[in-house]
Formats: structure tokens, C-alpha cells, sequence
């Protein structure tokens, strides 16, 4: 697990950026795993203007998102299908019969999230997956308490991440949708990279338990410890309440020297 730590958020979307980019020039049929949230935001500008000014070719790309919610319709404003629509693939050149967002609208819920599953894998799994974090330490819609060997199936939303998301529904608490489909946290394990976002003091809490806590069902995103390549990407308020802060920014600084001296 590598935690890395920069000053500002906009600092994360260009490390971000650049990991996918790399990642993205080595393979050009790269399986993504997105996130919505304000988080990601950002790095999906820094992808957009890669693909603008660089000729960032995302044609052979094939993208998986986490989530999306029960209750809505797909052309809701505060749909994930709007989200992504209006962040990232009205500006890039990913086929949409690549693009996989979770249906809200089936009328068979468990066999959709089973072919959900299975589509990940006829893909060749998910190369690299992007994630945020709620205040609780959610990932994706895996509220706490959610088994940590999880698939793709419907969650109710807890009453924090409720109210966190009401901010995107005019404040108004009783207009989110309680439910979602969701990604699990098993589904998330099996991706072969994980970038986690967080910027701000209000996530700190959340990024101390995830990196540095016990294992627990309680926060979702401890079990990341237990991920063979994952990297935390935190600004300094998010970072704030970790208790290595040192040993994360030096040992980041010598993989960095040693990556130059390589090159
Ligand atoms: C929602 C999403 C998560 C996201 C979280 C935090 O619950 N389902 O994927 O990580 O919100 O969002 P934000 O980045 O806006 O803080």
C-alpha cells in the first residue's frame, strides 16, 4: 500500500492523471474502473485535456463504473449515467458499447448485477480502479457493515452518506434515492490497481481508519490494506490526522528518485 501525500487537490488529479495515462499509453484496451463524486472530477478534466491536446486515445478502453442509484431514471440530473455523461464521456472517445454503468432500470436485479460481474471478467478484469471515500469510510455504495468479500449487488444507503449526498439534491435529504447498485468490496478487491482519492479535512478521519486502523467490515476501504497494489492519492487535509505522515512523504520521494535515476 502506498500512501501519497500532496498539497493541494489538484496535485492528486495530476498524479492521478498521469498513473492512467502511463497506464493507458502501455495498454490501449485498459479496463477502468470509475468513480463518481466530486472527488474524481478533476482527474476527469486532466483525462479530457490529455485526450484534447495530447491525442490520448481512449478508443479501445472499456470502463466499469462503481455505482449508480435505484429510484431515479438514468436521465436524472443526479443520475451517475448523467455524471458521467457530463464529467467524462461526452469528451472522450471510449465506444459507448464499452462503457458499463450499473442499470437502475432492470426488472431482474439479481441477474443483472450477475452479468454485471461477468461482463468485468469478459473484459479481463478491471486494470485499474478509481475510488473516493465517504466520511464512514465507504467505497463505492458499500455502506459499513458490508461484507468485505462483497459482489455487485443493492445496498441501502446509510443515513451519513445520505446526507452527505442530499448536497447534490438541493440539500433536500428525502429527494436521494435510499438505494443503489453497487460494485463489492470483493468486486473492487479483484481490480488489479486501486487509486483512492481524497482531498479535505472531512475526509481525515476516514483516510486515518482506512490506512492505518483495524481491518473492519466497519470502515469498507481497511480492507484496501489487504490489496496487493493500492495507492492512496491525499491531499494534506485529508492526510492530517495519519500518524506517518514522515515515513509516507520520504518513502514516496525515494520511489521517486529511484523511477529518475532508471529512467
Ligand atoms: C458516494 C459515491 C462514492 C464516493 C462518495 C464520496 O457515496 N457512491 O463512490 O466516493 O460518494 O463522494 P465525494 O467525492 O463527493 O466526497
Amino acid at each position: 500500500m502506498e500512501v501519497i501525500i500532496q498539497p493541494t487537490p489538484n496535485q492528486l488529479t495530476v498524479i492521478a492523471s498521469e498513473i492512467i495515462r502511463d497506464a493507458l499509453l502501455k495498454k490501449p484496451n485498459l479496463v477502468l474502473g470509475l468513480a463518481t463524486g466530486s472527488t474524481p472530477i478533476g482527474l476527469y478534466k486532466a483525462l479530457v485535456k490529455m485526450h484534447r491536446e495530447e491525442n490520448l486515445d481512449f478508443s479501445k478502453v472499456t470502463t466499469f463504473n462503481l455505482d449508480e442509484y435505484i429510484g431515479i431514471p438514468i436521465e436524472h440530473p443526479q443520475s451517475y449515467h448523467t455524471f458521467m455523461s457530463e464529467h467524462f464521456f461526452e469528451y472522450v472517445n471510449i465506444p459507448t458499447e464499452n462503457q458499463h454503468i450499473p442499470q437502475n432500470t432492470t426488472d431482474n436485479y439479481e441477474k443483472f448485477c450477475i452479468s454485471y460481474e461477468e461482463a468485468i471478467v469478459s473484459a479481463g478484469g478491471i486494470d485499474i480502479q478509481v475510488l473516493g471515500i465517504g466520511t464512514d469510510g465507504h467505497i463505492g455504495f458499500n455502506e459499513a457493515g458490508s461484507s468485505l468479500s462483497s459482489r455487485t449487488r443493492i445496498k441501502t444507503l446509510s443515513s451519513s452518506t445520505l446526507k452527505a449526498n442530499a448536497m447534490h439534491f438541493d440539500g433536500q435529504i428525502n429527494a436521494v434515492p435510499e438505494m443503489a447498485i453497487t460494485m463489492g468490496i470483493g468486486t473492487i478487491m479483484d481490480a488489479k490497481r486501486c487509486l483512492l482519492l481524497a482531498s479535505g479535512d472531512a475526509k481525515s478521519g476516514a483516510i486515518a481508519k482506512a490506512v492505518e486502523g483495524p481491518i473492519t467490515a466497519m470502515v469498507p476501504a481497511s480492507i484496501l490494506q489487504m490489496h496487493p497494489k493500492t495507492t492512496f492519492i491525499i491531499d494534506e487535509a485529508a492526510a492530517s490526522k495519519l500518524e506517518e505522515i514522515e515515513y509516507y512523504k520520504r518513502s514516496y520521494a525515494n520511489m521517486k528518485k529511484l523511477m529518475s535515476q532508471n529512467l
